[in-house]
């Protein structure tokens, strides 16, 4: 008999009517009877509540938070699991800065998230850089080399620990456990952020998890690819290459000391899916998108990624689950508007190239159906027979002057962005999606990093990291 102790506990306290006199502030929702809205009380605030007898303390989980907890690192096969409410974000932060002391160096792969990144400002730590292969015709991400690991490890033997993402956003897989073998025979430690791999364990048709190719720190978002709330994800340690006392200081550092119940107990509802019911919904999921890949090949006006690209570009293995398609005659970015605008369908990105699915177990048969019949009709209403112009992804990281942290505290002032070659950035710059840091402060500007910018501003995209809102400035370091 399997059970939630989270929801179980707190549904039980809340038959108990306890008058509070506590925070939160609504009083176990009484406020949702003078204001009520479409019965969304029923179900929320009675799961909101705060650390009273009863409800175990995140920071110090000895009760029904370490059971939720213990409960995910058997199903996830971990040695000790951290639930987090404050995003993948905090479970980055502290795992990289756990590992590591002020002044050391990291190897980060380039299409890192952001919060890899803000890490390294935030640990004082000197990052280096290791670039995946681009499909440049997609503009796309593809894997990571083992060689290219091995090749950076010897030329900087001072890095303390490699910090990789662990599928790309489409769903791309890079050979880790030949990485792994390689940062562990340098005694280094492999820190991985699988943001977006959170399902592996749910079928062998997906890639491995990080935790089973041998990694010593995974970060999951949760929310990403299973039942959970946004902002809850997991943090999975093994081994004893991560001083667990140091990280769990960490974690208290970069999360709330009022940790919400609601996203522990959607944790704790995820992990209970992925242990009761997980594998049958994943094996749907997977036979409905073999239905629709076979399908959408005999539409030939569409391209769609598929495992003919393994082994290619450090390609190890593909999450099926991630649809990543381009129509001819049509970029990207019109697709997933017309989808959006016309059908109602919300693609998670797009790019000039193609637009990008994110499906998940909470999928069923009919969203498939309605996608392929809504690429039916855009196909037949697209007459160009080409892919759209591609402004092709510039993958040349530029030269370090500072380190992002070093860079954050001098003085700046403002260039005009189309003038700032030459110049060392203030900022960062990063296009969105996918996200992936163009320039990171510290670094110096060059002319294509200008001319790529431009382009992604006149396709209408958003670019992070630039203060001036219209993206025509940008601060340099004075
Ligand atoms: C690869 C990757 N890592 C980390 C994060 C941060 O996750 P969160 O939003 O849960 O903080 C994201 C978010 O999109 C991501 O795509």
């Amino acid at each position: 008999m399997t059970s939630a102790p989270i929801i179980d506990q707190l549904l039980k306290l809340n038959n108990q009517d306890i008058v509070s006199f506590h925070v939160p502030g609504h009083k176990n929702g009484r406020i949702y009877n003078k204001i009520s809205y479409k019965n969304f009380q029923d179900i929320v605030y009675s799961l909101d509540t705060t650390e009273i007898p009863g409800t175990d303390n995140l920071h110090n989980a000895k009760d029904i938070i370490r059971q939720s907890q213990d409960k995910a690192s058997k199903i996830f096969k971990s040695e000790e699991t951290f639930f987090l409410v404050n995003g993948s974000t905090a479970g980055i932060y502290s795992m990289i800065m756990a590992s590591t002391c002020p002044g050391d160096k990291i190897l980060i792969d380039r299409n890192c998230h952001q919060s890899v990144i803000n890490a390294s400002i935030l640990g004082d730590l000197v990052p280096t850089y290791v670039y995946p292969n681009m499909d440049e015709e997609q503009g796309i991400a593809m894997g990571i080399l083992p060689e290219d690991i091995e090749k950076q490890l010897i030329e900087h033997s001072d890095i303390k620990a490699v910090v990789l993402t662990y599928p790309t956003y489409h769903g791309i897989a890079c050979d880790l456990k030949k990485i792994r073998e390689i940062v562990h025979k340098y005694d280094k430690i492999l820190l991985i952020d699988e943001a977006h791999g959170a399902h592996f364990g749910l079928s062998e048709y997906l890639p491995p998890s990080a935790l089973s190719c041998g990694a010593d720190g995974v970060v999951q978002s949760t929310h990403k690819t299973l039942p959970s709330f946004t902002q809850s994800s997991m943090l999975h340690v093994q081994g004893d290459r991560i001083d667990r006392e140091k990280l769990k200081f960490m974690l208290r550092i970069h999360q709330s000391s009022s940790p919400s119940y609601l996203l522990l107990s959607s944790l704790d509802f995820a992990v209970m899916v992925y242990e009761t019911e997980g594998k049958y919904l994943m094996k749907d999921l997977l036979e409905n998108i073999n239905n629709f890949r076979e399908m959408v090949y005999k539409l030939d006006k569409v391209s769609i990624m598929s495992k003919d690209i393994i082994g290619i570009n450090g390609v190890h293995a593909i999450d099926p689950t991630r649809l990543w398609f381009g129509l001819k005659g049509i970029t990207g970015y019109r697709l997933e508007q017309r989808l959006r605008d016309e059908f109602n369908i919300q693609m998670e990105l797009s790019n000039n190239y193609g637009v990008l699915a994110v499906t998940s177990i909470a999928n069923d048969t009919q969203d498939f159906y309605r996608l392929l019949s809504a690429l039916d009709i855009i196909s037949k209403e697209e007459t160009n027979k080409g892919f759209y112009d591609l402004q092709s992804f510039i993958y040349k990281i530029p030269e370090q002057v500072f380190t992002p942290r070093q860079a954050l505290y001098k003085n700046k002032k403002r260039v005009l962005l189309k003038e700032s070659s030459g110049y060392t950035s203030g900022e960062s710059i990063i296009p969105y999606p996918p996200g992936i840091p163009l320039i990171v402060p510290g670094e110096k500007i060059n002319d294509e990093v200008i001319e790529y910018v431009t382009a992604i501003i006149k396709s209408g995209k958003e670019i992070l990291g630039l203060k001036d809102a219209s993206y025509q400035w940008i601060e340099i370091l004075a």
